[in-house]
C-alpha cells in the first residue's frame, strides 16, 4: 500500500516535471527568475507611485510583484505567467506574501494591458519582438516598460543600468511609451 502510494506521487511529480519542461520548449522561454538583488534595483527603478497599475508579461513565481507591492501597496500588480505549474508557485507564493496580486494564467501575446503605468519584463527576444506592436497598439503615453536582460528591438532605453550576477554583468533597460 505505501509502495503504491510512493510511487503514484514519483509518478505524479515527474508527469508535472515533463509538463513544465514540455511548455517551456513549446513557449521558447524558460522560467529563470530574477535574482533578488536584481528584483529590488528592477522594483526601485519603476519609481512606483500609488494608483499605478503594474504588469509583470511571464510573472514566474510572482516575486517581482510581491517586492513591488510590498514597496507600494497602493499599486495594482497584475501578473501573467502561462506555465501552469509555474503559475502555480506563484500562487503560492503569494499565498504566503499576503499581498494582493491578480494573478492569471494566460498568454502575454494575447492580453491587454491598455491601463498599465509600469511593466516588468524578463522575457526571451522572440516573444519580445511580438509584443511591441501590441505595445505600440495598447500603451498609454508615458508607460515605463522595465526589461532585464533583454533589449527591446529598435527602441532607445531612457536609461540603462548594469548589476552584478555570478560575477558577470547583467542590464536592466527601462524604457518610456
Ligand atoms: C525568465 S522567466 C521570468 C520570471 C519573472 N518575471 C522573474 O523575473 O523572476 C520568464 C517567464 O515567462 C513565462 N512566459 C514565457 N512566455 C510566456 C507567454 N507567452 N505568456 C505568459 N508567460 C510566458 C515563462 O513560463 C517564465 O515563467
Amino acid at each position: 500500500m505505501f509502495i503504491n502510494i510512493f510511487l503514484i506521487v514519483i509518478l505524479g511529480f515527474l508527469l508535472l516535471v515533463v509538463l513544465t519542461v514540455a511548455m517551456h520548449l513549446w513557449l521558447g522561454a524558460p522560467y529563470v527568475p530574477t535574482p533578488m538583488h536584481i528584483v529590488r534595483r528592477m522594483v526601485a527603478l519603476a519609481d512606483l507611485q500609488s494608483g499605478e497599475v503594474v504588469y509583470d508579461l511571464g510573472a514566474g513565481d510572482a516575486r517581482l510583484l510581491i517586492t513591488a507591492k510590498k514597496q507600494t501597496p497602493e499599486i495594482t500588480a497584475i501578473g501573467y505567467e502561462l506555465v501552469p505549474t509555474v503559475w502555480l508557485l506563484g500562487r503560492l507564493r503569494i499565498l504566503f506574501s499576503r499581498t494582493s496580486i491578480l494573478w492569471h494564467m494566460r498568454d502575454v501575446r494575447t492580453a491587454d494591458f491598455h491601463d498599465a503605468d509600469c511593466i516588468f519584463l524578463y522575457l526571451l527576444p522572440g516573444v519580445l519582438e511580438q509584443l511591441l506592436p501590441v505595445f505600440d497598439a495598447q500603451l498609454k503615453s508615458g508607460t515605463r516598460v522595465i526589461s532585464s536582460v533583454f533589449p527591446l528591438a529598435g527602441r532607445e532605453p531612457e536609461r540603462t543600468e548594469t548589476v552584478q550576477w555570478m560575477g558577470r554583468e547583467r542590464k536592466v533597460r527601462v524604457y518610456r511609451w
